[in-house]
């Protein structure tokens, strides 16, 4: 099972398929699975508290497999661990990492001191062109119907888009299950995949059963955007938590939203606020059902391992191909 692109030449893949790194969801069992079925594994720093906990995790998942894997690290002020969270990561040589939410330029410049590549997620070119300014190694095109911070714009224009103005590798995000979405991607101009929601509903992921069933009974239409979680863009499911409490911020919060400093300060108290029912809702949910999750639940019908998932994308793949 295998697909060269450039990325796969350059990180050391078979497929050009990312497990994406979920918040409060990935784990090492998932990156060990996605890495040993020839995608690259990867998970946010910040599922591990406290922090100095990071070291086992890489070692645990070094233990269990030799393929390249990666790490995703917040790269805004909110996360208060990040240079602790790059110090473990670079003394156990991790080569893969993914920078989202905010200037990526320190851990670039620390990930290339041992010849790391850093790609950034980006939802636009604005914020594109920064992160290539700094230096990243490849771009993330998070598209508009994406689980977790989503983007706006279609993967029909971000992919392309992003390839007419910048050489450097691109990955899509949003959406992919299906093997022709991961062709389509392709031929858009990206040179592999993130799949996030899909490995919500799989046999390794640490969640309770009742989201990963919320995942293949949603149909695209239960997807609604949320400010509330951080204040940030995020697709989740919308349970009967989410329709009680909306999805919106209050009119102060929006008003006060203009002012940068109160904003991160009310993108704190979110984060803060929801943080609880949000670990409430992925391990033992009661009625109060936070689930991000992205539109690709539309094309979810089971809860499958990893493996399976993998080798059906490339069947699928190789279907889609002409001749
Ligand atoms: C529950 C959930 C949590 C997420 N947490 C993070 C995160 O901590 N860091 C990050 O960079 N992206 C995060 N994402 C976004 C994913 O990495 C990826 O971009 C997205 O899942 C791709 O879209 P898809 O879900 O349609 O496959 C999250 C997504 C979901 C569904």
């Amino acid at each position: 099972m295998e697909i060269k692109t450039r990325f796969t030449q350059m990180v050391g893949c078979k497929l050009p398929v990312v497990i994406a790194p979920m918040f409060l969801v990935s784990n090492p069992d998932m990156v060990v699975a996605g890495c040993e079925s020839g995608a690259l594994g990867t998970f946010p720093a910040l599922n591990i508290r406290p922090v100095e906990k990071l070291r086992d995790w890489l070692k645990e998942i070094q233990s269990k497999t030799q393929k390249p894997y990666g790490v995703n690290i917040i790269v805004n002020k909110s996360n208060q661990h990040a240079q602790k969270q790059i110090e473990i990561c670079l003394e156990e040589k991790v080569t893969f990492f993914i920078a989202s939410l905010g200037n990526p330029k320190e851990l670039i410049q620390k990930a290339h001191q041992i010849g790391s590549k850093v790609f950034c997620d980006v939802i636009n070119q604005e914020q594109a062109k920064k992160a290539v300014d700094v230096g990243a190694d490849g771009l993330i095109a998070v598209c508009a119907g994406a689980g977790g911070h989503a983007g706006n714009i279609s993967p029909f224009v971000l992919i392309p888009m992003l390839r007419n103005m910048f050489s450097l590798p691109i990955l899509a995000s949003g959406c992919v299950v299906h093997g022709r979405s991961l062709a389509a991607c392709l031929t858009l101009g990206a040179d592999g995949v993130l799949m996030g929601t899909r490995f919500i509903a799989s046999k390794e992921c640490p969640v309770a059963t009742e989201y990963k069933e919320a995942i293949v009974n949603a149909r695209p239409e239960d997807i609604v955007t949320t400010y509330k979680l951080d204040g940030i863009a995020a697709n989740v499911i919308n349970t009967p938590y989410v329709k009680k409490t909306g999805t919106q911020l209050s009119l102060w919060e929006r008003l006060l939203f203009r002012y940068p400093k109160l904003r991160k300060w009310i993108m704190a108290q979110r984060a803060w606020r929801s943080m609880p029912v949000l670990m409430q809702s992925i391990q033992k949910p009661t009625w109060k059902q936070l689930w991000g999750a992205g539109q690709s639940v539309g094309l979810i019908h089971s809860i499958q391992s990893t493996s399976e998932i993998l080798e059906t994308l490339y069947k699928e793949y190789q279907e889609t191909l002409p001749g």
